[in-house]
């Protein structure tokens, strides 16, 4: 038989553990098995009238050509919009040229990794993680190297532990706020420690930043979201800011995501991209031009409603008395600390199969995420599922204590 020889580049890249697991739930569903799926990475809602109008309309325009490789002007202007108006203090307001689409929010994480690693550069990500990261930085050539945030801290990093992990070899570090998996988010203030770090650290002076900002709508805490370059605005040429419809929008399946940057790094993003996909669905561009244009009260029923699965989970998964969860300020999922209930030997994964196998609830091993004691559930389905969900997770930990 015929033995391919993939290319080296793949060794020790693991396969995305969340939509692998997603495979593993649908195929139970298959078999008529009744799954308390919480392992959505995606919100629940439908797509605003305004987008699917404007796919209507780019249609009858016969809007069908390829579209220029950073993105149709129109969406790239919208986009400077937004991003200008969440970081109010740059030194230099950002222009159409600083911005590309990419295909989600990944494609613009992965093009920025492969854009500026080169093999030895090491790229700090606070664990935990969203579980790309890592795998992303390996495929680039680049080393991740991990800083553990604490749960007394809320799963945030603080300025002493940046400081003393940052070494002539660090190239970037990632923040992605409000957090997959914890749902933690960086205070103004927070940031700003942080950023000074960057700023007036000698070994920090060529350490640059990707700010993962793709949950920014999905915010519950009276503090309000904040981007990196909101708090740090001086760091601005040293900072890409992702973002995309997916998450804010209830887009998932447009894939439609951009990077915010300095025209050097835009330019070579340019680049890249011309070579591999070329401009994105033009299509997916005009639904995510009519939906930036709605005010943002057309999101507000959505919020509402994660902010009420949020506390209604909290409430049923308080009663297991000993699982750890730290409120999430933004995003839709809670990141379950379930040491207290893992036998000896095990990790995540044992539990989240075990709950698959004997209780049919489906969540995601925190062990991919950079924490082998925890598992992430996800909030963006219906309150039924949920509630059974959660319930059944009680029962099955008090079984296990
Ligand atoms: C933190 C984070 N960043 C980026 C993405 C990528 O989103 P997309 O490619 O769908 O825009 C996700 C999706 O799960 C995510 O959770």
């Amino acid at each position: 038989m015929f033995q391919v020889q993939l290319a080296s580049r793949l060794n020790g890249v693991s396969e995305s553990a969340t939509l692998k697991l997603n495979a593993a739930v649908q195929a139970m569903k298959a078999q008529g098995i009744d799954v308390a799926n919480l392992t959505a990475g995606e919100p629940d809602f439908n797509v605003p009238d305004a987008a699917k109008e404007a796919v209507v309309e780019s249609l009858k325009l016969n809007r069908s050509r390829y579209t220029p490789v950073p993105g149709v002007i129109e969406l790239r202007n919208q986009i400077v919009e937004k991003t200008n108006s969440q970081q109010p203090e740059l030194p230099a307001r950002w222009k159409a040229t600083n911005v590309i689409v990419t295909n989600g929010g990944k494609q613009a994480l992965y093009n920025t990794f492969m854009a500026l690693l080169n093999p030895g550069d090491e790229v700090l990500i606070p664990a935990p993680y969203w579980l790309s990261y890592p795998e992303m930085v390996k495929l680039a050539g680049g080393t991740p190297r991990f800083i553990e945030s604490k749960f007394e801290n809320d799963y945030k990093i603080t300025p002493d532990q940046l400081r003393s992990a940052i070494t002539p070899k660090t190239k970037l570090i990632v923040f992605n706020s409000p957090s997959n998996p914890t749902g933690a988010m960086y205070s103004k203030a927070e940031y700003q420690a942080l950023g000074k770090v960057l700023l007036e650290d000698a070994n920090a002076k060529n350490v640059m930043v990707i700010s993962d900002e793709i949950y920014d709508r999905i915010t519950f805490d009276p503090e309000p979201f904040c981007s990196f370059l909101g708090a740090c605005p001086a760091l601005q040429e040293r900072t890409i800011t992702v973002n995309g419809m997916s998450k804010s929008a209830a887009m998932t399946g447009w894939r439609i995501g951009w990077s915010v940057a300095s025209e050097a790094i835009s330019q070579a993003l340019n680049t890249l991209q011309g070579q591999s996909t070329s401009g994105i669905n033009a299509l997916a561009q005009w639904a995510s031009i009519a939906s930036l244009k709605l005010p943002e009260s057309t999101f507000a029923s959505q919020v509402q409603s994660f902010r009420e699965r949020r506390d209604l989970t909290l409430e049923i998964l308080k009663k297991a008395g000993k699982i750890d969860i730290v409120k999430p300020a933004g995003a839709f999922y809670l990141f379950l600390g379930v040491g207290s209930y893992l036998r000896s030997g095990e990790d995540s994964f044992a539990f989240a199969e075990e709950l698959l196998e004997k209780a049919q609830v489906a969540v995601v091993p925190g062990t991919p995420f950079g924490a082998p004691q925890s598992v992430r559930i996800s909030y963006a389905t219906d309150q039924a599922t949920l509630i059974k969900g959660c319930e059944k997770i009680v029962e099955f930990v008090k079984q296990r204590a």
